[in-house]
């Protein structure tokens, strides 16, 4: 089953409002031949609107980069999945290592996120990935594999269909240090495998799993041309309009 390629933009903590808007209306120009892959941008929460109003009608979708798991209450500085809703975004990250390292996130609140993401018809691209430490002591693929049971923990095979996994070694975030297409297709087949044996052969070949961690125009076409290496999320390399584009299309 071919699994259609999807390139996310986060952007992290990056742009204002007035920003977000002018980089997806340059964005949305450059890429409105690409029918071969599904194209999102992650702008921060305070630049969604903006960013839904910028894209409308477009190609290009937009998600948040985290959801509450609970629906309202005495949650400061929390969103709500229906909060998000309004708003008009259908992606939201779950996960990313800088919640996880900056912000105390765990497996069980990656699942408890995820889990209100999916009841709200959002789609979630779900975070896993190895620190440097980890990788050196040779515990990358079980880590990998702890970190998707307990976060897809309870998730249906169903609800696998809006789930995309993304793969991002810790200590290739930022770092301009990429996984080699070898290494990180080593890593996807891994977890490929681990969802098999939770959900069987025909859901695990029908995810798609992203890699991220210094993907960019250079590199972009060889990481997804591996097997098992279903597109991108990308950080400072999609915060500029041309440089998002190339990366993109040189992946396809
Ligand atoms: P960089 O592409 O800047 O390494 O960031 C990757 C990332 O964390 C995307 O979520």
């Amino acid at each position: 089953m071919a699994r259609k390629t999807i390139i996310a933009g986060n952007w992290k903590m990056n742009k204002t409002a007035a920003e977000t808007a002018a980089v997806i209306n340059e964005l949305k120009g450059l890429v409105a031949d690409v029918t071969d892959a599904e194209i999102v941008i992650c702008p921060t929460f305070t630049s969604i609107t903006a960013a839904v109003e910028a894209a409308a009608g477009s190609n290009v979708q937009i998600g948040a980069q985290n959801i509450a798991w609970a629906e309202s209450g005495a949650f400061t500085g929390e969103i709500s999945a229906s909060m998000l809703k309004e708003t008009g975004v259908t992606w939201v990250i779950t996960g990313h290592s800088e919640r996880r390292q900056y912000f105390a996130e765990t497996d069980a609140t990656v699942n408890a996120r995820t889990k209100a993401a999916l009841a709200a018809g959002l789609k979630v691209m779900v975070c896993i990935g190895e620190t440097l430490e980890e990788r050196e002591d040779e515990i990358t693929n079980a880590v990998c594999e702890i970190q998707l049971r307990r976060g897809l923990k309870g998730i249906s095979a169903e609800e696998m269909a809006n789930i995309v996994i993304a793969y991002e070694p810790v200590w290739a975030i930022g770092t301009g240090k990429t996984a080699t297409p070898e290494m990180a297709e080593e890593t996807h087949a891994a977890c490929r495998s681990v969802l098999t044996a939770m959900y069987g052969e025909e859901v695990a070949e029908s995810v798609r799993i992203q890699y991220g961690g210094s993907m960019k125009a250079a590199n972009s076409a060889q990481l997804v041309g591996q097997t098992n290496i279903d597109g991108g999320l990308v950080g400072g390399a999609s915060l500029v309009a041309e440089d998002f584009t190339a990366l993109i299309k040189n992946a396809l």
